[in-house]
């Protein structure tokens, strides 16, 4: 199984798939901004980069297609966007379709889009966290596969949240991608399967 991963910022969630030590392997990181900090991340490790700026195309489609030009040149079974700050076309999207995730912070489908922490944060929720989802053309809306959450306490902030959620983030998005990667996690015909039977509701990981 050979993995791209799409980054746009400081790659933690990249780390975590790296110190995993997948089935698969992590062919190429591809970042739309040359400064962000997970491209040193996968230099460190000797992984290939490439930088596609989108600044330097005069629309999505463009943009899209350099990227899906660099995705089949890394010969990539699955593409993991982590952290990645671009919205997708969905002509981009129905060409990786099923061998695509994502991972989101927050309870899917609550608080699609950014600003999720303070959004959960302004309802007054009590559990907060992130899902893994495979993705589709609308933003977010993706089949969940996976998700885990934490207790909002009275004294949790944006900045607390945010830290929480990521360590969640770590600890699911490698065991996600790992089920791919060993065929345990498979897309069929619009529908994500786990173990050879259609996901009918996200896998809920032990509450922290
Ligand atoms: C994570 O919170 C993830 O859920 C969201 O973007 C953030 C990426 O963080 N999609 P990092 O770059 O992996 O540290």
């Amino acid at each position: 199984m050979r993995i791209a991963v799409l980054v746009s910022g400081n790659g933690s969630n990249l780390q975590a798939l790296i110190d995993a030590n997948l089935s698969g392997q992590i062919i190429g990181v591809l970042s739309n901004k040359a400064d962000a900090y997970a491209l040193q991340r996968a230099e460190e490790t000797n992984i290939a980069t490439a930088v596609i700026s989108h600044k330097d195309y005069p629309n999505r489609e463009s943009f899209d297609d350099a990227m899906h030009q660099q995705l089949l040149a890394w010969q990539v079974d699955l593409v993991i966007l982590a952290g990645f700050m671009r919205i997708l076309t969905p002509s981009f999207v129905s060409k990786w379709q099923g061998k695509m995730l994502n991972i989101h912070p927050s309870l899917l489908p609550c608080y699609k889009g950014v600003n999720t922490h303070q959004r959960a944060l302004n309802t007054g929720d009590r559990l907060h966290g992130c899902t893994v989802h495979f993705v589709t053309a609308e933003l977010d809306a993706g089949q969940s596969i996976a998700q885990s959450a934490i207790q909002v306490g009275l004294h949790d902030s944006v900045t607390s949240l945010a830290q929480r959620v990521h360590e969640l983030e770590h600890f699911i998005y490698p065991q996600v991608a790992q089920w791919f990667c060993t065929g345990q996690l498979t897309w069929q015909n619009g529908q994500a399967y786990f173990n050879q039977k259609p996901l009918e509701r996200p896998i809920q990981f032990a509450q922290f």
